[in-house]
């Protein structure tokens, strides 16, 4: 229901015609992009199997690679899922709409071909009025198989203007609500084993699940976030320009290296980076925010802003290791590779 929308932004008339016509063209099976909290998604009637085909072959995903079921309510979990533990009922009433993945068993009402071929689930109530508003008018039984608006392994769109980058005419509607507020994608929490665990850190802190768990949550393979060797990564978020991820202590030196190979490089650095720049005047740099929240709601349209300009590196400042900068440190090891001091490298692309 409309009341559960937690965001204040008030839906135009214009705009309520607008996801009156992109709910019709979803009920005739076509591809329709819209705003979430998090990233842009793509979205298609999982009823609808040549719709669901379809997105993953605009998108240039594997089939067996699956899709998150957008839906309006958490009161609706039960008709998508099944066996529901009383854990993933209060993360979904704690967080729901919001920046949250569930993984559970899926119901006989979601098809395999949208679940790539899994008899699991991934389900999301977004926080975005127009997202809310597109699921409430499609109706109570209908859900959105929704990924992230970008070609297969680059970087999310944050902004209707990055899915018309992306698939110009390929989609049939885009509906434009701005920039995300979240801009970085949802928590993924599975619950397939007796422990919920993330899969994907993202818009929920772990602390924040953690808390309404009792601590009854774990991070998968947390070192594999921290100990991905150069090369080894699947690519993915990743920008066309090589991206390099470098510590406050060598970022400025190993820019210097790139710029004597002859390589234009800009250095993103936080805004209280302890690296200093005094001496590198000359290579171009780009500062920023400090706080985690504001510089995850920014990383991926600098990312495109930059990819999109005459650099031959992108070469960014490796976060803190703190849990609240989990998330896009994530995003930035999967994006690109760690250069450490002296180490040769290699890249997945
Ligand atoms: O914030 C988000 O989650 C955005 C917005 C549009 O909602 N969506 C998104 O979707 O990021 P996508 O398709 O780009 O990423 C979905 C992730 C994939 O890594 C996929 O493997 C995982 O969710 N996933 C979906 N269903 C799953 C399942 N049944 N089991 C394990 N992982 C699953
Ligand atoms: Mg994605």
């Amino acid at each position: 229901m409309i009341q559960h929308v937690q965001t204040n932004t008030v839906i135009s008339p214009e705009m309520y015609n607008k996801i009156a016509t992109a709910a019709e063209l979803l009920r005739a099976g076509a591809i329709v992009a819209f705003p979430t909290e998090t990233v842009y998604g793509l979205g298609a009637d999982i009823s609808t199997s040549s719709a669901v085909s379809q997105l993953f072959e605009i998108k240039g995903r594997p089939t067996n690679h699956p899709l998150i079921v957008h839906f309006a309510d958490a009161s609706q979990l039960q008709h998508w899922a099944q066996e529901i533990p009383d854990s993933a009922w209060k993360l979904a009433e704690y967080f729901w709409p919001g920046p949250l993945t569930l993984i559970l068993q899926r119901s006989h009402h979601v098809p395999v071909t949208v679940t790539g071929g899994q008899n699991s689930v991934g389900l999301r109530v977004p926080d975005h009025p127009i997202a809310l508003a597109l699921l409430e008018t499609l109706g109570a039984d209908k859900a959105l198989a929704a990924p992230s608006a970008n070609r297969f392994g680059r970087i999310s769109p944050t902004t209707a203007s990055h899915v018309r980058d992306e698939f110009g005419q390929a989609v049939d509607m885009i509906l434009d609500g701005g920039a995300c507020k979240v801009g970085l994608e949802s928590t993924i929490v599975s619950f397939s084993s007796q422990t919920a665990t993330v899969l994907r850190p993202g818009g929920i802190p772990l602390a924040a699940l953690a808390k309404v768990l009792k601590g009854q949550i774990t991070l998968v393979d947390k070192n594999k976030l921290t100990e991905r060797a150069p090369g080894m990564l699947a690519a993915h978020y990743a920008p066309a320009t090589p991206l390099e991820i470098c510590a406050s202590e060598y970022i400025w030196q190993h820019a210097i290296k790139l710029e004597a190979q002859g390589l234009r490089t800009i250095v993103i650095v936080r805004a209280d980076s302890t690296a200093d720049p005094l001496m590198n005047k000359n290579i171009v740099s780009y500062s920023m925010p400090q706080e985690p929240m504001a510089y995850g709601n920014q990383l991926y349209a600098i990312l495109r802003q930059f990819d999109r300009q005459e650099f031959d590196r992108l070469l960014i400042e490796m976060p803190p290791d703190t849990p609240a900068w989990l998330a896009i440190t994530d995003r930035l090891l999967r994006a690109g590779v760690v250069i450490t001091l002296n180490n040769r490298t290699t890249y997945p692309k």
